[in-house]
């Protein structure tokens, strides 16, 4: 059922108004039943359109795709809602070693890396890392939500703590609190604030390991931290800082060092993390170390790593040869038109009096406000069959919605245009109402 929002209507007024806060702490103590407020008001966000959740894709992730809501409703149109950002999920080599790969050692991997789990390509893999990060040792993870949460949770104890921003993606987050109940975090980026913090931890604890936690580029932000200035303050306290590179590693810097080697801190940070979901074009996710101890100890002490079974071959065949177009020419040419892109992208929305948030990333991020504006942006460029990512709390914070664009290189110009006018008429749109 398509609503308008002309005209009082109360089925709609009802999906534009609360958020998930809401329904965070359920009333009732049967864990199992007290959670139908929550299913009724997505059900009136589904019949409303106005829900922008579990989108299924019914194409490849490329600049066009076909797609089908929760509601029913198919879309066919261009596509800035995938993490592909070189466009490497359709390149021929990748989808040739993803098909060998399966025949060879078919379509799993049948047991944790601990138990034989773990191909022969996994240590191609780890190599080509080693030289994208500048680091000694990788290990390979099932997702990056399993490196990130692992990363924590493996080597940081209760007496120990972490320091972190504000903003770090939630696998950091529940890894954390998993890990230690001394969990701080400092403003956004504000390396000032991460150092007071610092100062009041060493100024009771001179014990204890500290770990200070980072991102190279914020998905929800599209910026980034003084990565050298943080470190600094890190070691200062005896400290030691982790980064984040799911979305910067491949996509950008040079031969695809992401924000590490833009700011000429390659294989300088500590520890560093990362994912293969978004430039890497498969499954998985990596921790690298300097530490041959860390990458041994990380294998037995990380839950997912030792009780989840190994990356599937396909999806390590898949990121091996992505990994291998980051490192060629190639994909130093892939970001050059990735980099066109995402200004040609800014330009364009700043040419329409649109303001867009960060640094020049292939992640563009435009901001809504409400919550209520945000869900209606949702409906009106499905209706313009335009994929976006409409970002809400609990992904940002409340009453700071905005909507998220991510670029591949494979974009034409015209479709960027085409998207970006639609978005500004959208956001007329809901504006005044
Ligand atoms: C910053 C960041 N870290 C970690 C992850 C988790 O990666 P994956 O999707 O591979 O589990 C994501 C993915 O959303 C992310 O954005």
């Amino acid at each position: 059922m398509s609503e308008s929002y002309g005209e009082k209507n109360p089925a709609l007024e009802n999906a534009l108004s609360k958020s998930t806060a809401d329904f965070y702490v359920p009333d009732g103590r049967d864990v199992l039943s007290r959670m139908d407020a929550y299913y009724s008001w997505v059900k009136s966000r589904v019949r409303t359109n106005t829900w922008q959740y579990s989108r299924t894709q019914t194409s490849r992730p490329g600049p066009v795709i076909t797609a089908t809501d929760a509601g029913g409703r198919q879309m066919e149109g261009v596509n800035f809602a995938s993490q592909d950002y070189l466009g490497l999920s359709a390149h021929p080599d990748v989808l040739k070693a993803a098909q060998e790969a399966l025949l060879r050692y078919g379509p799993h991997s049948a047991g944790s890396p601990m138990f034989m789990g773990q191909t022969d390509l996994v240590p191609q893999l780890e190599e080509k890392l080693q030289e994208l990060t500048g680091m000694e040792h990788v290990l390979i993870f099932p997702t990056g939500w399993a490196a990130g949460f692992s990363s924590l949770t493996g080597l940081v104890r209760k007496n120990d703590y972490i320091v972190m921003d504000r903003l770090a993606h939630a696998c950091l987050r529940q890894g954390a609190y998993a890990a230690t109940a001394n969990v701080f975090k400092f403003d956004h980026l504000d390396h000032e604030d991460a150092r007071k913090i610092l100062a009041s931890i060493r100024a009771k604890d001179a014990a204890n390991g500290i770990l200070v936690v980072s991102e190279g580029l914020f998905s929800m932000n599209a910026d980034t931290p003084d990565i050298r200035r943080l470190q600094e303050i890190c070691h200062e306290f005896g400290a030691r800082l982790l980064m984040d590179v799911a979305h910067d590693l491949g996509a950008t810097g040079p031969e695809g060092s992401g924000q590490l080697g833009i700011q000429g801190m390659k294989g300088r940070v500590d520890l560093v993390m990362g994912s293969f979901s978004k430039t890497f074009a498969a499954n998985g996710g990596f921790i690298a170390t300097h530490s041959a101890a860390v990458k041994e100890y990380l294998k037995m002490y990380a839950g997912p790593y030792l009780f989840s079974n190994a990356v599937s071959p396909v999806q390590t065949a898949a990121a091996l040869q992505a990994s291998r177009i980051i490192t060629a020419p190639e994909g130093a040419g892939l970001r050059k038109l990735s980099l066109g892109n995402t200004l040609h992208m800014r330009a364009r929305f700043a040419s329409n009096n649109q303001p867009c948030l960060g640094i020049a990333a292939p992640i563009v991020l435009v901001p809504v406000g409400g919550e209520r504006h945000a869900r209606l942006s949702h409906s009106l460029l499905m209706k313009k069959n335009i994929a976006a990512m409409i970002v809400e709390y609990p992904v940002v914070p409340l009453s700071e919605a905005r909507i998220r664009l991510q670029l591949m290189s494979t974009h034409t110009i015209g479709q960027i245009n085409h998207a970006v006018d639609h978005i500004c008429e959208v956001l007329d749109e809901v504006r005044k109402k």
